[in-house]
């Protein structure tokens, strides 16, 4: 295969290569210049046009072009004009097979060529033992087939961050994600699913074959699956931080109503109970109408009714059955679409408070170590792990990202968003897995948290298609240009692929 351009200037990061004129380069291609005893393997970050002829004469032609309608040729036009590509390398891989890849640190050959890159000279990114697949390898728009993992153990477990502008696939890559972690024995997930697009849909998880391992909870479940219910005694006053802002008073007495009541406290709270301490009744009022407004109970002056799923006499196992499932590997869809944000949030946290005190619970016992990891997915991230949320008070999922990973619990963050998430919890989400990001600041927000130099993609995030992604992590040799696959189509390869594709499922 012939070279598709020579490498001709720059400096270190920053290589200048011209292309040859029957080949296109493109933003985010990749390319393999080799060495006696290397090859670097190189990415196009940004293209420019280069010419023999001086600015001055190139404006005199194109004038003479446009209004006069003649052209001036005066040399071999696949000379005079060409395109240049800026090039910064990502990794030198040594060709005697026992040396493993590193960093770049030296300059390729002056002169040397660019060839395209192919799947073996990548071969050394090989599949770990607990992989977390992130779909194929791309080199600019182009796919090679080379399916890419993480260790999805410490990736998950050290969160992971889905940033992009809407319509760019995120919803999609996730489920990808989760259909493939279905054949996976190391991690359990929590898929909190405010649109019900993740399980119940058409192509959905529920068409997965490994039925056992997906659990759907749902107001109205389907033949099968669970209903979400709730028992009232199971919720907490902290299960409600990052659902609703509570003034310090108004905590103050939630915490006095926990200390007298315990699991009897929104009784009392409901039926004003008098507490040891006087309170404003402003404050008491203010308390009683949120809970009962957010659990959906009435009082008819004499019993309390439940309209929604928080109820007097059902749901005991619930918030139990689903950390078992999860400390079993088993990927739990709770479909929330039917609540307004702030329910959805007191759902989520309610499941998530008691997840995360089950897995401090087996570090402290020991068995933490044989217990899979877990992954909260969290759509639409910044509600509550926002700059402006995190003002008023910590939730359950800032004290996740901030500590989780020592217990093996991370969190799977999607948003739109990123730059409204502190750069401190942004920074602590060692792997971004960045779609196609529209907004400067936001990709801005990206590039300064990243784990890999990611300085000179700005075009590249700019530019990502559908599916196409940049995977920057803690975990990955470089950043690595992804294809994320339309989910419909690993759903239907399942039937004619099912030994290829899932290995473990027969
Ligand atoms: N990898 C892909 N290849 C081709 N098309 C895709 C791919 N991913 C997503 N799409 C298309 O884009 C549409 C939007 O994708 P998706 O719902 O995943 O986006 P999103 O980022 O989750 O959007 P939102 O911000 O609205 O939640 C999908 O319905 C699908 O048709
Ligand atoms: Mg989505």
């Amino acid at each position: 295969m012939g070279a598709k351009g020579l490498i001709i200037s720059g400096s270190f990061g920053e290589l200048l290569a011209r292309q040859k004129a029957s080949e296109e380069f493109e933003l985010g291609e990749l390319l393999i210049a080799e060495s006696a005893d290397a090859k670097t393997l190189m990415q196009v970050y940004d293209l420019l046009y280069g010419s023999q002829v001086s600015e001055q004469n190139l404006e005199l032609i194109s004038g003479m072009t446009l209004e006069e309608g003649t052209s001036l040729e005066f040399m071999d036009p696949h000379l005079r004009n060409y395109t240049l590509a800026k090039l910064k390398s990502l990794i030198t891989i040594p060709k005697e097979s026992k040396k493993k890849y590193k960093a770049s640190k030296a300059l390729p050959g002056f002169f040397s060529e660019l060839l395209e890159v192919e799947k073996q000279d990548i071969n050394f990114i090989t599949k770990p033992k607990n992989p977390l697949f992130l779909g194929d390898m791309r080199s600019g728009s182009k796919v090679l087939e080379l399916p890419l993992f993480l260790d999805g153990k410490k990736a998950l477990s050290h969160h992971v961050l889905v940033p992009a502008t809407t319509g760019r696939g995120k919803s999609n890559l996730v489920k990808c994600l989760l259909w493939k972690l279905a054949a996976e024995d190391y991690a359990g997930m929590l898929v909190l699913d405010p649109h019900d697009e993740y399980y119940n849909a058409e192509p959905g998880l529920k068409q997965h074959p490994a039925k056992d391992k997906i659990k759907y909870y749902s107001p109205e479940p389907l033949p099968g699956t669970d209903s979400l219910v709730f028992n009232l005694k199971d919720v907490t006053p902290d299960h409600f931080s990052g659902a609703v802002d509570w003034s310090t008073p108004q905590k103050e007495a939630l915490s006095a109503y926990w200390k007298k009541f315990g699991k009897e406290w929104i009784e009392a709270v409901v039926l004003e109970k008098p507490l040891d301490n006087k309170y404003h009744e402003g404050t008491l009022g203010v308390i009683r109408r949120r809970v009962m407004d957010l659990l959906s109970l009435t009082w008819d002056g004499e019993k309390l009714h439940s309209d929604g799923i928080f109820k007097l006499n059902a749901g005991a196992s619930t918030i139990t059955d689903i950390v078992k499932a999860i400390m079993d590997a088993k990927i739990v869809v709770v479909d929330t679409s039917g609540f307004d944000g702030r329910e959805e949030i007191l759902i989520g946290s309610m499941i998530t408070t008691e997840l995360f005190k089950a897995y401090k619970r087996a570090k402290t016992k020991g068995t933490l170590k044989d217990t899979p990891v877990a992954s909260i997915v969290l759509e639409e991230a910044p509600r509550v792990l926002g700059r402006e949320v995190l003002e008023k008070g910590r939730n359950i999922f800032s004290t996740i990202a901030r500590e989780g990973r020592k217990f093996n619990v991370g969190l799977l963050a999607i948003t739109q968003l990123p730059s409204l998430i502190p750069r401190q919890i942004l920074a602590n989400m060692n792997t971004k897995i960045i779609l196609g990001i529209e907004m400067k600041p936001e990709r801005q927000a990206i590039i300064e948290s990243a784990a890999q130099d990611l300085s000179q993609d700005d075009r590249a995030i700019a530019s990502l298609d559908k599916g196409e992604a940049i995977v920057t992590s803690n975990f990955a040799p470089f950043a690595l240009p992804v294809y994320v696959p339309l989910f419909d189509t690993i759903v239907e390869t399942r039937r004619d692929n099912t030994q290829r594709a899932y290995p473990g499922l027969g």
